[in-house]
């Protein structure tokens, strides 16, 4: 086909100078948007080829943070790279008041992904805190209440709706947040105000319903395993006794499977199947586009009906080329086997950090599961005196040694490493070593 534009061949320029690119951004970008950067200087990034990227002067570096956890599939891949191309050369967009079948397969085959026995439903966006915020909407519409529980400690986005449920001080504004929202004590088995156990927690869930709230609930939001709350796996029983508790009070279970969900945690394709609970809304993005906009909303067809009657619009929602991404996604998770890769390579590099713990002292817990990793720093392992200083330190190291990895944890103490699903046994050695020598050099 040819278009009025063919003859246009501008070519854009693109400065590759680190000075020029810092200057560029510093003088452009919006303080809200400066503000957010990990290292102490810049990181450039120039390409990125499966687990692996390149900064703009050509050092590779091991990716274990997948551009937070939205690379699932790898860098460059290039069955996703052909779906998208292919996609965006025929229609770039198709708005939802119109049709087009490309959403409407990757709808469906997110489904089949669902626990049987239920009709699941897909609403499309574009990112996680938009999901949030729907889901929250969704719950109240269905159930005609009001309140919603969430835990201490989670991440759920920056939006108004997705901050109000959000329980971390450094992620939410000094405004009024959105009423109708309590909080019940994570039950972090390292940190939480009870120690290790599960029925203390779900005490203090009932005593947050009964005497925070009207008694009657909308729904609990929860990620099964907290990600920017610094990898905090909630323990096994927890989360189908506070199901009970909630739907006792009319409520609605709310997964948010944004970090946790599409194969990551290696045992099972989401989180939340290893917890033998079925919830009534499942939150997915990032993974499923691999660094597309992509964001869906995974209901019972039933809950979903509640707001057949009302306008909710998201101009580029199913957008067809991110949903030709998540479509690739979705595939390459399954022909590949890449659950089954993120749980063995999981367990030999958890491995590697609990013989490094052995060795230091400074770190006081290792944790997660499949390829949702991580290592907490203290200053003495008796108190769990959180320890951000030497984290800072070990921060810089990794990078110098060649990895990326992310801070995270309400202290700023907790080396999280998410790798893309597509690393390989391979890396494992690569990580082993960047990782001992970023703590030798300490
Ligand atoms: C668990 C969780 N939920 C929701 C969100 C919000 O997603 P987004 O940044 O795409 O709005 C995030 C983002 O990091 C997240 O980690």
């Amino acid at each position: 086909m040819t278009s009025q534009f063919d003859h246009d061949q501008h070519k854009f320029e693109v400065e590759w100078d680190t000075a020029a690119i810092v200057e560029r951004r510093n003088t452009y970008y919006a303080a809200s948007q400066r503000a957010f950067v990990p290292y102490q200087q810049p990181l450039i990034f120039s390409r990125g080829q499966d687990n692996y990227l390149w900064d703009e002067k050509g050092n590779r570096y091991l990716d274990c943070l997948s551009q937070n956890l939205t690379i699932s599939v790898g860098y460059n891949n290039p069955v996703v790279t052909r779906e998208v191309v292919q996609q965006a050369q025929t229609l770039q967009h198709c708005t939802t008041m119109f049709f087009h079948p490309v959403p409407a397969h990757f709808a469906e085959e997110l489904t089949r992904t669902m626990p049987a026995g239920e009709e699941w439903t897909v609403h499309l966006m574009n990112s996680g805190a938009e999901a949030i915020d729907m889901a929250l909407l969704l719950a109240r519409s269905y159930t005609g209440n009001i309140d919603i529980v969430a835990l201490t400690n989670a991440y759920h986005g920056a939006t108004f709706g997705a901050q109000s449920v959000t329980g971390i001080s450094g992620f939410r504004h000094n405004l009024p947040q959105l009423g109708g929202v309590q909080f019940a004590p994570v039950p972090d088995q390292y940190r939480g105000i009870h120690g290790v156990g599960v029925e203390p927690y779900l005490s203090d869930l009932e005593g947050t319903i009964h005497y925070t709230t009207c008694g009657r609930l909308a729904g609990m939001v929860l990620e099964p395993i907290q990600g920017y709350g610094g990898i905090v796996p909630l323990p096994e029983g927890y989360i189908s006794g506070a199901q009970e508790r909630v739907k006792a009070a009319g409520g609605l279970l709310i997964v948010d499977e944004v970090q946790a969900g599409m194969a990551r945690t290696g045992d099972s394709f989401w989180s939340f199947q290893q917890h033998g609970v079925v919830p009534d809304i499942v939150v997915a993005a990032k993974g499923i586009g691999n660094g597309f906009p992509l964001a869906a909303l995974i209901v019972k067809r039933e809950i979903a009906e509640a707001m057949s009657q009302k306008f909710y619009f998201h101009t580029y929602g199913a957008n067809p080329v991110s949903c030709a991404a998540g479509r690739a996604v979705l595939h390459l998770i399954e022909k590949h086997e890449l659950q089954q890769r993120a749980r063995k390579v999981g367990a030999a590099l958890l491995a590697m950090l609990e013989d490094l713990a052995s060795r230091h002292e400074a770190i006081g817990e290792v944790r997660g599961r499949g390829l949702m990793l991580a290592l907490e720093l203290v200053k003495n392992r008796s108190s769990k005196e959180p320890d951000p200083e030497t984290m800072l330190r070990l921060f810089e190291n990794t990078r110098a040694n060649g990895i990326v990895a992310s801070k995270s944890g309400a202290y700023r103490n907790v080396l999280r490493i998410c790798p893309p699903l597509c690393t390989q046994m391979e890396d494992a050695p690569i990580f082993e070593e960047a990782i001992n020598s970023s703590f030798e050099s300490l």
